[in-house]
């Protein structure tokens, strides 16, 4: 009798990114209310795209689809662009958090300390600039398991979570930079904008 053979892990490919000017970008997500399969699938597949992507983070808007989900990793930017976490007041290895699946996430700034450093986005490739953000936050959200995740981050860890969860409200990071500086962009974002036509 041959043994019964083992169901196979389907292949997790990676999703399209889409880019400046498609609608999705600028809704505001909706609240998971199940973190069901097809959440779980969503935000595995979220974490390949940025991998892929050689992103440190992803919101569900980037993928087209308006939800209140985003995924982080910072290790492979570690080196050069280090973070902290706490938990109840004690730190813990960033790593243990990676990769970070947010779902219905809230940021509260934590201290006054506000720090401009270099940003980016994987749906406006090419454009960078200094954005001002909270230095520490206090991030509320469930992971995939659905369990509560109340933790504290500076570094990249703290600027990620505060642009993804920009994105989760339709905020993009050109939407803090003064008017000059942003027009700056324009050329490249007019044409991301040509491109979304249609949607
Ligand atoms: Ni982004």
């Amino acid at each position: 009798m041959s043994r019964p053979k083992k169901a196979k892990a389907p292949e997790i490919k990676p999703l399209e990114v889409v880019k400046y000017g498609h609608p999705a970008l600028r809704s505001k997500g909706k609240k998971v209310e199940k973190i069901d399969d097809s959440i779980r699938t969503l935000a595995e597949e979220m974490i390949v795209t940025m991998y892929e992507e050689d992103g440190c983070g992803l919101a569900a808007h980037q993928v087209g689809r308006s939800l209140q989900l985003a995924v982080i990793d910072v290790m492979p930017a570690f080196e050069d662009r280090p973070s902290r976490a706490w938990i109840d007041g004690r730190e813990l290895e960033v790593e243990s958090l990676m990769p970070l699946v947010m779902i219905n996430p809230e940021i509260h700034p934590v201290g006054d300390e506000k720090l401009f450093e270099t940003e980016g986005c994987l749906s406006m490739p090419g454009i960078y600039d200094e954005v001002e953000r909270h230095a520490r936050v206090r991030i509320v959200c469930q992971d995939i398991d659905g369990s509560l995740l109340d933790f504290e981050a500076d570094g990249l860890l703290s600027r990620a979570a505060q642009h993804e969860v920009d994105h989760l409200h339709g905020i993009l990071f050109i939407d803090h930079l003064p008017a000059e500086d942003r027009a700056a962009h324009q050329p490249i974002l007019s044409k991301f904008q040509a491109r979304s036509v249609g949607f």
